[in-house]
């Protein structure tokens, strides 16, 4: 039957559709069989490995299969696992404002720079009495209720980054401050676990009007009110400076660099924040591995031990020094690191794209045998009398190159002052079940959030070592508390 002359405009429109979308797709089988070709080797038709329990368990599957540098397509966009990597990242859900994410570039480094000041090794130990007061704190909710460990671990985290972020504290993780901030980082670390969004993929979806873009939309909202949380935090300290009461932190350092930094308020308000996402439950989740490998009897632990604790000690504790980096080294927090490749690269004889997606698997690197001897052991004394750079410079926990975490130094303070007067205080000991068997933790049982994981809950009974400890506690907590009155 003959198409009547009125549809044929309407034919030729859809045999053009068609036409354009056939050869859309050849356009895109070849290209991807072109660079399929010369990318690092790895699974092709068959689907990619997919682990509950993360993305770096199932990594570890295919670099059995494929070496130590292999790469998969995520939609159009290939994803290569490879150790040395490079320091951009992929952005859509914060339109640019989450440093963490942003690709990178000049705004990248600005960013960057209010943090290198902020938490340098130098600017970090302005925030030691901050930690050591807090810590006592934590002795003491421990005594109480030493159940709620995980609580009370988290608030003196919490505490620390709103201390070092805006010259303040969190006395309560009840505070709506803290509740703002604890949803929107969940939704942040949400947006980036790999292959979760089908933008991350198909970031051609990007191309489409904003109010198309309906994986956008719950983020945009939650922008909407960390925007003005964040604006106000900020706001906060400038009067505060203005009426010369603030306390030395990252707001106030950039406060003063305002101008050399080129941000708006808004822009700055971000970035400020930014510790609010990335420091809370990375430090939290270390303590609480120290916590949950103490009772398998961490060798050595007891030998740590010193009368009342504090960091003037760290020269000579320098077993503990030791001990902290095993503790971030044994069960690795942040278990990977995520990057971008912003321009096309050859590497080992392989090509990578522009835009590839970049994954470093520290999980496997810290398991790895640079570690040697027994990787898999909880053993301080690999980082303790060597002179090997890979020990005595060991921060691999914390990334690597442009974008290692600059908060290592708040971070590992934090972990050392609780280290150091958790052992000083208690024995840390198993639960025992009806036949008296200890029953131990399981050291791999965590709760994987996006970009870091935290322990599954664990029991354990805590005793104090002695009375005079249980005193000393008490006069100590009195005495932090009335001082930490300062940070409001
Ligand atoms: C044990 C605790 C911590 C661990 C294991 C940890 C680990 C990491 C890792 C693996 C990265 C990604 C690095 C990379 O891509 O190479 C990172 C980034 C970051 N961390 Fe930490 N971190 C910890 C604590 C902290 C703390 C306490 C702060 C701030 C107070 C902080 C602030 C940041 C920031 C701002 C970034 C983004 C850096 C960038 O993209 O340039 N971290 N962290």
């Amino acid at each position: 039957m003959d198409c009547p002359p009125c549809l044929l405009p309407f034919v030729s429109v859809l045999s053009l559709i068609l036409i354009a979308v056939f050869l859309s797709v050849v356009i895109f089988w070849v290209d991807r069989q072109l660079k399929a070709r010369r990318l690092p080797p790895g699974p092709r038709a068959e689907s990619i490995p997919q682990d509950p329990r993360g993305p770096w368990i199932a990594f570890e599957s295919l670099r059995q299969q494929y070496g130590s540098i292999f790469s998969f397509f995520r939609g159009t966009r290939p994803v290569i696992e490879k150790r040395e990597i490079y320091s951009s990242r992929h952005e859509w859900s914060s339109r640019g404002m989450r440093g963490l994410s942003m690709p990178y570039g000049n705004t990248w480094r600005r960013w960057r720079k209010i943090h290198n000041i902020g938490m340098s090794g130098r600017a970090s130990l302005t925030y030691r009495l901050h930690q050591t007061l807090e810590s006592s704190l934590v002795l003491h909710g421990l005594l109480e209720s030493p159940e709620r460990y995980s609580y009370h671990i988290q608030r003196f985290a919490t505490s620390v980054v709103l201390s070092i972020t805006y010259g303040r504290r969190a006395t309560s993780l009840d505070d709506e401050l803290v509740k703002q901030n604890y949803r929107s980082i969940l939704e942040f670390q949400r947006a980036n676990i790999p292959g979760r969004y089908l933008v991350e993929a198909w970031p051609i979806l990007l191309l489409l009007p904003r109010p198309l873009q309906w994986f956008r939309h719950d983020f945009d909202r939650i922008r909407a009110q960390d925007t003005i949380l964040y604006t106000t935090l900020l706001r906060e300290v400038r009067q505060k400076m203005d009426a010369g009461t603030a306390k030395e932190c990252i707001s106030s350092r950039s406060l003063d660099n305002g101008a050399d930094l080129g941000f708006s308020e808004v822009e700055l308000a971000y970035a400020v924040s930014a510790p609010f996402g990335t420091g809370i439950d990375t430090t939290s989740g270390s303590v609480e591995v120290f916590l949950s490998g103490l009772q398998e009897g961490a060798r050595g632990a007891r030998s740590c031990r010193r009368a009342r604790p504090s960091f003037d000690d760290e020269n000579a504790l320098l077993y503990l020094g030791a001990f902290v980096k095993e503790v971030t080294r044994w069960r690795p927090i942040a278990p990977f690191v995520a990057r971008a490749v912003t321009r096309d690269d050859t590497y080992e004889g392989y090509f990578i794209p522009k835009d590839t997606s970049v994954y470093g698997n520290t999980h496997a690197m810290m398991k790895g045998p640079e570690m040697l001897p027994e990787p898999e052991v909880f053993r301080p004394e690999r980082f303790f009398d060597t002179t090997e750079p890979r020990f005595t410079d060991f921060t691999l926990p914390f990334g690597f190159g442009r974008r290692v975490c600059p908060g290592m130094h708040v971070a590992l303070q934090s972990i050392y002052i609780l280290v150091a007067r958790i052992l000083w205080a208690f024995d840390v000991e198993p639960v025992r079940d009806e036949q008296g068997r200890a029953v131990l933790p399981d050291p791999d049982a965590f709760r994987f959030m996006g970009l870091s994981r935290v322990p599954e809950p664990f029991r354990f009974t805590l005793r104090p070592r002695t009375p005079d400890v249980v005193r000393i506690i008490d006069a100590e907590t009195a005495e932090a508390e009335e001082r930490l009155k300062e940070w409001g």
